[in-house]
């Protein structure tokens, strides 16, 4: 008798249970999950056509750009109205200030027109390249799991790190599936009996904190139609490490993409690497906390690979430029979450490319101040972004090979190129290095470039010292050192 309100008090109790057990799954969970997943951000909310600077003028002159262009690009005999007329002179102008406006100042980019030789430090220049006298040295990045390594990016740490290099590798010999080591890297000399019998030093960069791999949130591949086998492989590729003009440290990488098979993605290494959080104290504002997609609005392939990033030197805002080749450039402004804007090239730019082969955008770029440290201010005038491009090769089945040649831009939007390589350049034991792994081809990748000593800003000058680092035939590690001016070598002029 007793029992039976007891059971139904019992009963209620249990039911009431039941069904807040309901409502929490149906409420929570789900949320639960997806705070789990990335957000990302929608690529349908940005697109919104940006007018570049170089079409301000038309515009304040009430002059539609799209039909400026389309009648700049018909032949001379089609165009007859006044209104064209107006249009060509205008066109003209605005080309002209284009190429010529906040153009480096000729007494600070003459230096790259000589073919230096002779004189230190030595370059000996031949028909098709030019031999700057630094050695190639080795990199040093293995864990007891991953062995090999190949392909390292290297940016030099703030003076409050324990050692003065960061290092991230790609592993060899995962298959599809990708990894990456880090480690923070320090110069070790190593006794060395040479071929004489001697015993030298041997000077190398090798990890002084033990390497581990470096994880990035995985992201979903759109389509990889034709490469299904890679859709889902985990594991992102091509790491470069590089600081941004606010002193982040950032890494961009190649993994699955979310509007094509696999694309650029971005992410500051404070979040993948935390006890960087303490150490850099320049670049607060963290505009990567996590992995976010650089979009591409025009021109997207199934597989994006090699973007560079540019800051401008005025503004501060961030571009990147895409691709580059001979008669085609194309880059955007990043607007937030690596979001972009459309093509910002002007139709009016002329190339200053003018080889017809596959070019690539090999590293990321640096700021160089055209003069010595102290001996000028970093104005638009005498500052130029860095970087190398690389021509891809096949002199045999199978067999790559990689021209590295030294590219240069204005600091400012829109970045015009004004000297590129008239030569390839080579480094003074580079034969010997191409031997080392001839497996895919005898070659030296050209990975990442960066200032040797963080001096805690963005932009070097002439005589500092830049660290390029190089993959050994996708089999090992190297790097050389040089002050960046032994670089600016056999140029050719953009100018027309
Ligand atoms: C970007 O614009 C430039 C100039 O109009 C053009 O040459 C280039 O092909 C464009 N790139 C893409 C991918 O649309
Ligand atoms: C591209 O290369 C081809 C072949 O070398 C050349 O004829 C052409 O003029 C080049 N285009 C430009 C814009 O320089």
């Amino acid at each position: 008798m007793a029992g039976s309100p007891q059971r139904r008090a019992q009963f209620i109790i249990v039911a009431a249970l039941l069904y807040s057990l309901y409502v929490l799954s149906r409420l929570v969970l789900p949320k639960r999950l997806e705070t789990k997943q990335l957000t990302l951000p929608d690529i349908g909310r940005h697109t919104k056509f940006q007018l570049p600077p170089y079409f301000q003028s038309l515009e304040d002159a009430g002059i539609d750009p799209a039909e400026a262009i389309a009648i700049l690009e018909t032949p001379e005999s089609e165009q007859g109205s006044r209104q064209s007329k107006r249009i060509k002179k205008f066109g003209k102008q605005v080309s002209r200030s284009l190429l010529y406006s906040r153009h480096p100042e000729e007494k600070y980019i003459e230096i790259l027109w000589r073919c230096r030789t002779g004189e230190p430090p030595a370059a000996e220049v031949f028909d098709s390249f030019v031999s700057l006298k630094h050695k190639i040295f080795e990199v040093r990045v293995a864990s007891e799991r991953y062995p090999m390594t190949y392909n390292p990016s290297i940016i030099a740490l703030p003076p409050s790190s324990h050692y003065p290099f960061l290092i991230v590798a790609r592993v060899r010999g995962g298959g599809f599936f990708q990894e990456s080591l880090i480690c923070e890297g320090k110069y070790i000399d190593e006794p060395f009996i040479n071929p004489w019998g001697f015993e030298v030093m041997n000077r190398l960069i090798g990890c002084a904190t033990n390497p581990r791999v470096l994880v990035v949130p995985q992201t979903p591949a759109r389509d990889c139609t034709g490469i299904d086998y890679m859709s889902d492989v985990p594991g992102y590729h091509d790491p470069r490490v590089f600081w941004s003009n606010t002193g982040a440290p950032l890494m961009m990488f190649n993994q699955q993409s979310r509007y094509g098979c696999f694309g650029l993605w971005i992410i500051d290494l404070r979040s993948v690497y935390p006890s960087l959080r303490y150490r850099v104290t320049r670049g607060l504002l963290n505009q990567y906390p996590t992995v976010m997609e650089l979009t591409r609005t025009e021109g997207r392939q199934p597989i994006e690979k090699n973007y560079l990033m540019f800051y401008d030197a005025e503004t501060g805002s961030g571009y990147v430029q895409y691709e580059l080749r001979n008669g085609s450039r194309h880059f955007s402004r990043l607007v937030g979450n690596g979001l972009t804007t459309s093509n910002m090239t002007s139709p009016l730019e002329k190339t200053c490319i003018h080889e017809d082969a596959i070019w690539h955008q090999a590293t990321n770029a640096i700021k160089i101040v055209l003069c010595d440290y102290g001996q000028c201010e970093p104005e638009p005038e005498n500052t130029v972004y860095l970087a190398f491009l690389h021509r891809k090769e096949t002199p045999e089945t199978f067999k790559v090979q990689y021209k590295r040649y030294v590219a240069l831009w204005k600091a400012t939007a829109p970045f015009e190129m004004i000297a590129f390589g008239s030569k390839h350049i080579r480094f003074d034991n580079e034969d010997e290095w191409e031997q080392k792994f001839n497996v895919e081809g005898k070659f030296l990748y050209t990975v990442s470039v960066a200032w040797e000593t963080n001096m805690n800003r963005y932009e070097g000058y002439l005589n500092e010292n830049v660290i390029v680092s190089l993959g050994v035939g996708d089999h090992g590690n190297a790097a050389v050192v040089m002050p960046a001016r032994d670089l600016l070598i056999c140029m050719d002029s953009c100018r027309v």
